[in-house]
């Protein structure tokens, strides 16, 4: 790609792997799990990364490295490895970079999974996690031992979608010495780069936005190249690659990323409107809304607010199953950042495995939906719920 085409839509969609003899447009599948050697020689060399070039698609692949650089340029990053999911992404860059002992400092508002590594898989081996209010950011340097090594955050939050201080946590690692990484995944690089921030690396779920259209699993990582080198020997070892297929549908999907995250930003904004004046709706969270307890911190750090608004239905656990149980076009799903207007109960799934008091402390609260604002126009996206809180 021509080094003058900066721009993200340029590079989301120009940063492409070379051209075969075939001259193709658009880039092809490279559906192969290996690569073949001229020779015994090369085959070593190439083993002994005295030689860069493709080995074996655990290792990498022209498509997963494809969808990496773009994810490097739209993220600003020196480096980057794609992973199956989300989940693999989260726990790889922490099983590579961690030793027995070693101590996590970590928002308390993260992902279900990532709660779960943290409080039942990394203390089998000796690493512990202390956590921080999201409101609480100036706790932090309290919870700080000679021992801690990661600071860790997602911001906006899955499902609270409050809004961290990129700027504090990177000023706060800085000081301290300890690498800060992002969950990026509600706000794409599109939104927001972590990196600008002090933000050593970071996480995406592609299962979400960044496919956009609910069709594949995928994760990446992308930050310093010294780090990512430690993730890559680790999960070229242990196995959690991205497939060339799903990377391929990743990467023609980053092309669209920005217009499509624009209209979702667009229709989201005019949902949570919709919703803070409804007489059913207790409260509305959307990180441009003024009302929005972080407003000037999300004004400061992303582009636009987003596709998750999270609200609360007057009428408890009775209110919200009334609520799901009408909607007519939206979709009952878990999943989130689909062109398909999704609306999800947190208590009762995604979060469900959580105790009474870590919800609450996480702002999830019985009546609380957490809904991904698709692509459907935003009247019929508003119609629906309209009749569907008629009923509550
Ligand atoms: C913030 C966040 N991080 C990580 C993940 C995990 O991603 P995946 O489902 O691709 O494993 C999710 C999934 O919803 C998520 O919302």
């Amino acid at each position: 790609m021509n080094k003058e085409q900066k721009h993200f839509e340029t590079q989301a969609i120009r940063i492409q792997s070379e051209r075969t003899p075939y001259q193709e447009h658009s880039s092809p599948l490279y559906l192969t799990s290996g690569f073949v050697f001229e020779g015994s020689e090369e085959m070593r060399a190439s083993f002994a990364e005295e030689k860069e070039r493709n080995l074996y698609s655990r290792f990498s692949n022209p498509n997963t490295t494809e969808f990496v650089d773009k994810m490097c340029a739209l993220e600003g990053a020196e480096a980057g490895y794609a992973f199956a999911t989300g989940m693999a992404a989260v726990f790889s860059t922490f099983a590579a970079l961690l030793n027995s002992g070693d101590h996590i400092v970590s928002s308390r508002s993260v992902f279900g999974s990532t709660h779960s590594l943290f409080i039942k898989y990394f203390p089998k081996w000796n690493i512990e996690t202390s956590y921080f209010q999201v409101n609480e950011v100036d706790t932090i340097e309290k919870l700080i031992q000679p021992n801690t090594k990661i600071l860790y955050a997602e911001s906006p939050t899955n499902p609270g979608v409050d809004v961290l201080d990129l700027e504090k946590l990177g000023n706060i690692a800085k000081k301290h010495n300890l690498l800060l990484i992002i969950d990026n995944c509600f706000a794409t690089p599109y939104l927001q780069n972590p990196i600008k921030f002090g933000a050593d690396l970071v996480i995406h779920s592609a299962t979400k936005l960044i496919d956009g259209q609910g069709r594949v699993l995928g994760g990446v990582t992308v930050g310093t190249k010294e780090l990512i080198r430690e993730i890559y020997l680790f999960s070229r070892n242990t196995g959690p690659a991205l497939s060339p297929f799903n990377a391929w549908v990743l990467s023609k999907s980053l092309e669209t990323l920005a217009v499509r995250v624009d209209k979702h930003c667009e229709n989201a904004l005019e949902l949570a409107k919709y919703l803070e004046k409804h007489p059913k709706i207790n409260w509305v969270k959307y990180p441009f809304l003024p009302s929005h307890p972080q407003y000037e911190i999300a004004k400061k750090q992303m582009k636009l607010g987003g596709n998750i608004i999270a609200f609360e239905i007057n009428g408890g656990v009775e209110g919200g199953k009334t609520f799901f149980d009408h909607i007519k076009m939206s979709s009952l799903s878990a999943n989130l950042g689909d062109t398909r207007t999704i609306v999800t109960h947190p208590a009762s799934t995604t979060h469900s495995k959580l105790a009474i008091e870590d919800k609450l402390s996480v702002g999830i609260t019985d009546g609380m939906v957490r809904c991904s604002v698709g692509l459907e126009h935003i009247q019929d996206i508003i119609k629906d719920i309209e009749q569907a809180l008629e009923k509550v």
